[in-house]
């Protein structure tokens, strides 16, 4: 008799994982579904999971399965045109929000905002800025409208290249990004589930810098006088990213480090 427990033990996934799909095939609790492990499943509850199973035994991220990730304890909806949020991230949005605390009504701008999870997470934790957001990729942003309308975030979307989608937006008193950073034939974009994210969320198909680069020289004239920049990048680029603040007129220019030690975020404030 087939049932969670006998087919997740032959799965060849992790116990959470094979779980995790049960729970999404199902549509139960974790607790239920343990609490009814060995009860007998229908056929095409089986042959859901084994197309489940089949994809995530192929490499897929669990997040593209499911369809979603968790970023900052919020449910973000994730698909083939968006990069996946990553943990990390939630440096880059905990800086912006300590950033924003004493700031009456800040006008904020997330460049590349994927599945909006940086845009949306400023928006609902600093219920007084007015959040705009944008992206290149109309997948991205179409996910992205999604999750501000599910969370209840108000976002404003603009599409478009870097700042070329900034038709009559300035002033800013902070920008974030988490561009692509990767250069292109770094061998971690052929491992693990960075193979399935889209190459555009992932590199700037050059050195890793460009996109960085780009959004620094260009936020001077988008930012207020005094206002500040704050970006997510590589493990060993924030020796370059502080360079590349620091030629553009950036004060108190600093890197903040991740959980693991690693300088993640860098910043500096419009000074000129
Ligand atoms: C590393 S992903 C970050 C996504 C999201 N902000 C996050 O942290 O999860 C980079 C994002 O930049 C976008 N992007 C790439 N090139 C761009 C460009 N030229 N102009 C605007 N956005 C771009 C990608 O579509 C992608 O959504």
């Amino acid at each position: 008799m087939d049932s969670v427990r006998s087919i997740s033990q032959d799965s060849g996934l992790p116990r959470l994982e094979a779980h995790m799909l049960w729970q999404h095939v199902l549509n139960v609790s974790r607790a239920r579904l343990i609490a009814h492990d060995t009860d007998a499943l229908a056929p095409e509850a089986v042959a859901s999971f084994r197309a489940l199973q089949a994809r995530r035994l192929s490499g897929e991220p669990m997040a593209y399965i499911l369809g979603y990730k968790e970023f900052m304890g919020r449910e973000f909806e994730v698909g083939p045109g968006t990069l996946i949020p990553r943990p990390d991230t939630e440096l880059l949005v905990e800086t912006a929000l300590d950033y924003l605390q004493d700031r009456l009504a800040p006008l904020v701008l997330d460049m590349g905002t994927g599945t909006g999870a940086i845009a949306i997470s400023v928006a609902l934790g600093a219920p007084n800025a007015k959040v705009t957001a944008t992206d290149v990729s109309a997948d991205a942003l179409a996910v992205a409208q999604r999750n501000a309308q599910k969370l209840g975030a108000e976002v404003e979307f603009l599409s478009g290249s870097w700042y070329d989608a900034l038709v009559g937006h300035s002033g800013f008193d902070l920008i974030v990004s988490n561009p692509p950073y990767i250069a292109a034939g770094d061998p971690h974009l052929e491992q693990g589930d960075v193979r399935f994210e889209p190459m555009l969320a992932l590199s700037d198909g050059v050195d890793g810098l460009s996109a960085l680069r780009t959004i620094v020289q260009g936020a001077g004239a988008r930012l207020k006088p005094g206002a500040a920049l704050f970006l997510e990048h590589g493990w060993d680029q924030a020796l370059a990213v502080r360079q590349l603040l620091q030629q553009a007129g950036f004060a108190r220019v600093a890197s903040l480090k991740d959980l693991a030690g690693i300088e993640r975020v860098t910043g500096g404030i419009y000074n000129q």
